[in-house]
């Protein structure tokens, strides 16, 4: 089987109703980066922070997968699929996909802020953290989200992925955050890159393919051009 390796990121939900970061009206023109996605951010108003994540977890539980996340899910007949994420919303793995890397951590995880092996999941009954939730070990629980300025735990599992890749698939990111834009700089030379995308995204390989359509129309067009 061919090994399709996936990166995604917040435009893989926006048909989902998520909103992204950086497009117009996206999270990060009604929010300051450093005030609610930074260790610095969290220390000056933690209550804040918690209630940015609580509200994108809502609309996280809210959301339902759309047909990108579906047609990706469905690949996994035909293709070994790694799908590497950006995203924090467990859209792809309700979609039916089973083998995702979490980059930025999720969304339906929160961790102990003094111990961060001890990592709790939530449900829909009790998606909030507020001040005073506390681990067993009595600190306060904050996101499992990896925050600017902080390390990216996953990426070297990321990089091997890439490596061992026979078609790179690139969807719904603008390629602007690293480590994660970097990935693309670790596939063999030669291997087939694709981007899905509406919009222009700078990537400075060479030989992308380009499908300017959104995520649902983009996977069915790959899926149809992968038959060829
Ligand atoms: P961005 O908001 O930077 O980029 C979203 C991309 O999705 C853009 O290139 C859009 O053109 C594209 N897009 C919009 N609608 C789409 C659709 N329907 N289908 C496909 N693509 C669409 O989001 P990311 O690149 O994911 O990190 O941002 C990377 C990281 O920056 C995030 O993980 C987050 C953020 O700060 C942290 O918070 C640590």
């Amino acid at each position: 089987m061919k090994h399709i390796v996936v990166l995604t990121g917040a435009g893989m939900s926006a048909e989902s109703g998520i909103a992204t970061f950086r497009d117009s009206g996206g999270l990060w023109e009604q929010y300051a980066i450093e005030d609610v996605a930074t260790p610095e951010g969290f220390r000056r108003d933690p209550e804040l922070v918690l209630n940015f994540y609580n509200e994108r977890r809502k609309a996280a539980f809210d959301a339902k997968p759309n047909l990108g996340h579906i047609g990706l899910a469905e690949m996994e007949a035909d293709y070994k699929i790694s799908i590497i994420t950006q995203n924090v919303d467990d859209l792809h793995e309700r979609a039916g996909s089973t083998n995702v890397i979490h980059l930025h951590g999720e969304l339906s995880k929160v961790r102990s802020t003094m111990d961060p092996s001890l990592i709790y999941t939530l449900t829909t009954d009790n998606s909030e953290i507020h001040m005073g939730d506390k681990c067993e070990k009595g600190s306060q629980l904050r996101p499992h989200i990896v925050w600017f300025g902080e390390a990216v735990p996953m990426i070297e599992k990321a990089m091997k992925v890439v490596q061992t890749a026979d078609y790179l698939v690139v969807i719904g990111t603008s390629l602007n955050v690293y480590p994660a834009a970097g990935l693309l700089n670790y596939i063999e030379p030669g291997i087939p890159i694709f981007l899905i995308d509406p919009n222009e995204v700078k990537a400075t390989q060479k030989g992308i393919h380009f499908i300017h359509k959104g995520a649902s129309d983009g996977v069915a067009e790959l899926r149809e051009l992968l038959k060829f």
